[in-house]
């Protein structure tokens, strides 16, 4: 039997990831949203661009969470995005309400699926997605580290006119303005970039990295981004359906790993059939543990805040 991909949002992110993992032919996909017409419409058109780009993917859009009953991973991209001049933090609000319905509903058909979030303030959704569904932790994960880790990469190939494919990083954290880029780790064809580049450069792309959602969405205007998230999000739904056992960093819970315990956030995870397999302990330097450590606390205080008002 082919794998069943729920997709809880069928906006930009949503879609995107839709027709990223529809190209992949190993997974049948729900996109399910509460517009009428969106999710049918938009499965649809990419049911009909599989004679053309050779994919047997079944894609099917619908309103009802009955329709999304056994799937194997949900991955949950509902709410609202970004407008120029907010952060992520400023729509806890407004997603929590609608990540805490959506988590209730889908788990109501899928008892023991993977859920992957992606709704902003990412961590803080992942957590209350955690909560909501009383999961064990190894299957209620976010992607984010994916994505800042590609943003890092993508410019750091730009700077250095070379393959995005030599060039090695991870962001960790929170996916927010204390997101921490592991200059120290960070390699091109095997050679630490602090050989390559000045540091004044290295600081520039880190800060770029750490701005690479605003960046998009001062761009747009409209909304944010979604090509990466979208490649991202796919490349996650691949190392659980495949079982690859990537070393990728996720927004995964925390306890006790890196000094911090009870918040979610974005560490390099084993990941794998089992979800999260194995939360991996880097040896990071003194200020990059610290960054870390900061980074999670911004996250714990947005939980905090989300606590108060559950
Ligand atoms: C970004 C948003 C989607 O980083 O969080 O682009």
């Amino acid at each position: 039997m082919r794998a069943k991909v729920t997709i809880v949002g069928a906006g930009n992110v949503g879609a995107t990831t839709a027709s990223y993992l529809a190209q992949r032919n190993y997974a049948d996909i729900v996109l399910v949203d509460i517009v009428e017409g969106l999710p049918q419409g938009k499965a649809l058109d990419l049911l009909e661009a599989g004679p053309v780009l050779g994919y047997d993917s079944y894609v099917v859009g619908t309103n009802s969470y009955e329709d999304t009953a056994n799937s194997d991973v949900v991955v949950i991209t509902s709410g609202v995005a970004r407008k120029p001049g907010m952060t992520r933090d400023d729509l806890l609000f407004t997603n929590m309400n609608i990540v805490k319905g959506v988590t209730e509903q889908a788990i109501r058909y899928s008892t023991n699926c993977m859920i992957m979030v992606v709704s902003n303030p990412l961590d803080a959704m992942t957590q209350l997605a955690y909560m909501v569904s009383q999961f064990p932790k190894n299957r209620v994960f976010g992607q984010a580290g994916v994505l800042d880790t590609a943003r890092f990469r993508a410019f750091l190939a730009m700077e250095l006119n070379c393959s995005v494919q030599d060039v090695q990083a991870y962001v960790l954290g929170g996916h927010g303005d204390t997101m921490v880029p592991l200059v120290s780790m960070t390699t091109v064809g095997g050679v630490p970039i602090s050989e390559l580049l000045p540091k004044e450069r290295v600081d520039a792309l880190v800060q770029r990295t750490r701005d690479g959602g605003g960046e998009i969405v001062s761009l747009l205007k409209t909304g944010s981004a979604f090509y990466a998230p979208g490649a991202s999000v796919a490349s996650m739904v691949d190392a659980v359906l495949l079982d690859e056992k990537r070393i990728i960093p996720c927004s995964t819970l925390l306890e006790g790993e890196y000094g911090i315990s009870g918040v979610y956030a974005g560490v390099p995870v084993k990941l794998g059939a089992g979800g999260i397999e194995q939360v991996i302990e880097l040896k990071l330097a003194a200020d990059e543990l610290a960054g870390l450590q900061k980074s999670a606390k911004a996250v714990q205080d947005i939980v905090d805040l989300m606590k108060s008002k559950l």
